[in-house]
């Protein structure tokens, strides 16, 4: 492991750097005077800007897109790619921005590596706000030190249909994890001077035809889920912008939906920053005036709509000029708010050891232990045999294709395979789980089984003393999976190994819930998602209890696709130009919230995840006052330390069923510890949204609240009796 690097910089960065320092008496350029607020540094550089600079501002410059469909800018060739890039106004002090995606690390290019954290389902398993703070903090640093202003992270659709492709970047189903999650993200991100969006706003559920896709839904179920997650993101992560999303909502492309932008964004939630638009996501003309700020990714759009046309339009009249100003305003007061001004990107070095680790400990705390039946797991390190199957557990670890980040010290291993878009080659990061075991157990004869041939498998797993099947399925962005199977005979493989040697362990590499026909025959199941760069280490830490697994499921897992709200793939076969829609009739019962209004079983319900502990809770108490709050002890029952995630469930509201998470905590318990854990409920989360009165709602009576282990494991329930409020 390289320690500290120093990254070389291009030259325009380095003159964007020093051309911005700040004129600490405000003199001549008042505007750089860092004492004073955002908003009035924000006014005072508009004031001295020319409509033709204002305008610069409003689109991305054109980028090529090089054979690999990845745009790179070509004044930062050799440099790491930028996704967008726009000039700022040199001559006032106002540095160019360059923008990167960072869902699971600084999107890289060859010989440009950088950290590859673990995927967005890994971090949402940890249930834990500080480590979404620290990822958040550590891609911020190395962003900082490419040369980046904005990080495309952030990413938190949502997940309504365990088939997106790319629910791997999000954070789960329930509105308070991912808004939690993605708002401490931001702040980390944000925290290093570079700013972060949220993204994609919104509904962008499905990437079935994304760019044709009409998501339907009720506006006030759409407040009380997706947009609660953004609003609650929002409010803690306070980032610079917003990205708004390739589909339409209701009828109005998202970039153009003036409901969604102009009253729910600017007007109900006071949002302060900018809308930039994804990539390829302005459609037409007079997006302006619905409320989108900046056209990003323009070589992907039919035209520069917020260049030429737009300054036509304003020298024309059609569009007032107070609109330019707001539309640069916003970008100005983030890029002062969140100090990319005063503390542009500057050579620095990274400690990329700390950041390794940081990767290390995400994965170890967000891989999920979904079974472990007669304590199979932790394997004893006296193991003699073990047969590693499948996977290319012998190379690495899945990962997410194009976005992932290129690691520090061994490149990814790209291994074509033939399809189209991002399905045309796998990703794999070498970060061998194969290695980590025999390192975990060096006495041990660890022999490795491609899995080919499910003969093969099980004539080594029967002469073995434990099996560890690697079942992996690649997904990645612009394409949903058809159904949530392993595919490539792996549902085989696992069913003849385990048949052979019935101490066979599961590992999934996955970016969603798998269907498990095999499940009754094998001994313990461990999700992994995609765990990063240190995925092979952190899973073997896990199989051999160096590490006491602690994630827990922030997606449920049914059993199979006849038990989701969809059962077939919505639009499956479509072509894919055409318009289609999708009626997300489920409203604001997504996920676990949909299967306990309909009473059906998942195989693995969201929030579950088990220990080698065992955690007690008691004394659980509910209190009304201005909020509600919840109390309750926690105990571990063990002898060895771990960590928990008692979870706090809405169950019934004013006599009626309605199931949410309101509250959760990860907590770490050394053994036989105990300790009291209080916490305060977001009213949000007990009202109902009244889209006619705009507002919300919480109906008089009486409320159940549960304290449980998952959605559908709940320990102890108490009732409340709440009074009528409404408020904004
Ligand atoms: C994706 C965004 C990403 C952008 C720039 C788009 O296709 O949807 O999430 O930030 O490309 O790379």
């Amino acid at each position: 492991m390289h320690i500290k690097r120093n990254f070389g910089f291009v030259a325009g960065l380095i003159i964007a750097g020093a051309a911005v320092a700040a004129d600490p008496d405000g003199g001549s350029r008042p505007w750089l005077n860092p004492t004073r607020s955002p908003d009035e540094r924000a006014n005072m550089t508009l004031a001295q800007m020319t409509l033709q600079e204002k305008i610069d501002f409003l689109h991305s410059s054109p980028v090529q897109p090089d054979n690999s469909g990845v745009p790179a800018a070509s004044s930062v060739a050799g440099a790491i790619r930028p996704a967008g890039r726009f000039p700022g106004v040199a001559r006032l002090g106002i540095p160019a921005l360059l923008e990167v995606d960072g869902s699971l690390g600084v999107g890289g290019a060859p010989g440009n590596p950088a950290t590859a954290m673990p995927s967005g389902l890994v971090l949402a398993s940890t249930f834990n706000p500080q480590l979404a703070f620290r990822k958040g903090a550590n891609v911020g640093a190395e962003a900082h030190a490419k040369g980046f202003d904005v990080l495309l992270g952030g990413g938190m659709n949502l997940t309504r249909d365990p088939r997106n492709g790319r629910n791997f970047e999000y954070l789960g189903e329930d509105p308070l994890l991912a808004g939690i999650l993605a708002g401490e993200e931001v702040r980390g991100t944000q925290s290093q001077h570079v700013i972060s969006t949220v993204k994609h706003f919104v509904l962008n559920a499905n990437e079935t035809n994304r760019f044709y896709l009409d998501a339907k839904i009720d506006k006030g179920a759409l407040r009380e889920s997706d947009l609660l997650s953004f609003q609650m993101a929002i409010e803690r992560g306070q980032p610079g912008a917003i990205m708004c999303a390739y589909n339409k909502v209701n009828a109005d492309y998202s970039c153009g939906n003036s409901w969604l932008l102009n009253e729910v964004l600017k007007r109900d939630w006071q949002y302060r920053g900018w809308v930039m638009s994804d990539w390829g996501a302005t459609y037409a003309q007079g997006y302006e005036m619905k409320g989108l700020d900046q056209q990003s990714g323009v070589n992907r759009d039919p035209e520069v709509w917020f260049g030429a046309p737009l300054k036509q339009a304003v020298e024309s009249g059609t569009v007032p000029a107070s609109r330019i100003d707001d539309m640069v305003r916003r970008i100005l007061r983030s890029m002062f708010a969140v100090g990319v001004v005063d503390h542009p990107p500057v050579p620095a070095s990274v400690d990329y050891q700390a950041h390794a680790d940081h990767a290390l400990e995400e994965a170890r705390e967000g891989i999920v232990l979904l079974k472990n039946q007669g304590s199979a797991l932790p394997l004893a390190p006296t193991v003699k045999r073990i047969a590693v199957i499948g996977g290319l557990a012998s190379l690495g670890v899945l990962s997410a294709g194009h976005i992932t980040a290129m690691p520090i010290d061994d490149p990814l291993v790209v291994v074509p395979v033939g399809g189209q878009g991002n399905l045309r080659s796998a990703s794999y990061i070498p970060s061998s789980p194969m290695a980590a075991i025999q390192k975990a157990a060096p006495n041990a004869t660890v022999l490795y089984e491609p899995g080919s041939f499910p003969e093969n498998a099980a004539a080594l797993a029967a002469a073995s003393d434990v099996a560890i099947v690697f079942a992996t399925r690649q997904e990645v962005q612009g394409a949903d999976i058809p159904n949530i199977k392993l595919p490539q005979g792996q549902d085989a493989l696992i069913d003849a190994v385990a048949t052979a040697n019935p101490n066979t362990i599961v590992v999934l590499e996955t970016g969603n819930p798998v269907a498990m026909p095999w499940l009754g025959k094998v001994s313990a199941v461990l999700s992994a998602w995609y765990p990063g760069q240190a995925g092979g280490q952190a899973i073997a830490d896990i199989l051999f209890g160096a590490v006491n697994p602690s994630g827990h499921l922030p997606i449920t897992f049914p059993v199979d696709d006849s038990q989701t709200m969809r059962p077939k793939l919505p639009n499956f076969g479509a072509d894919p130009k055409a318009y289609v829609s999708l009626d997300y009739s489920e409203g604001a019962d997504v996920g676990y919230r949909w299967y306990r209004r309909v009473g059906m079983k998942p195989l693995f319900a969201f929030g579950h995840g088990l220990s080698y502990s065992s955690f007690g809770y008691s004394n659980f108490s509910v209190m009304s006052g201005k909020d509600l709050s919840v109390s309750f002890d926690i105990k571990n029952e063990s002898s060895r330390s771990g960590a928990d995630v008692p979870q706090v469930y809405l169950i019934s509201a004013a006599g009626e069923p309605r199931v949410r998470l309101i509250g959760f905590q990860k907590i770490k318990l050394d053994a036989g510890e105990q300790r009291l854990v209080t916490l305060t409920v977001d009213r949000r989360l007990l009202a109902r949204f009244d889209e006619h009165a705009d507002r919300w709602r919480i109906a008089p009576g009486v409320y159940r609240i549960g304290l449980a282990r998952s959605a559908e494991d709940v320990v102890t329930t108490q009732e409340v009796r709440l009074q009528a409020a409404e408020f904004k």
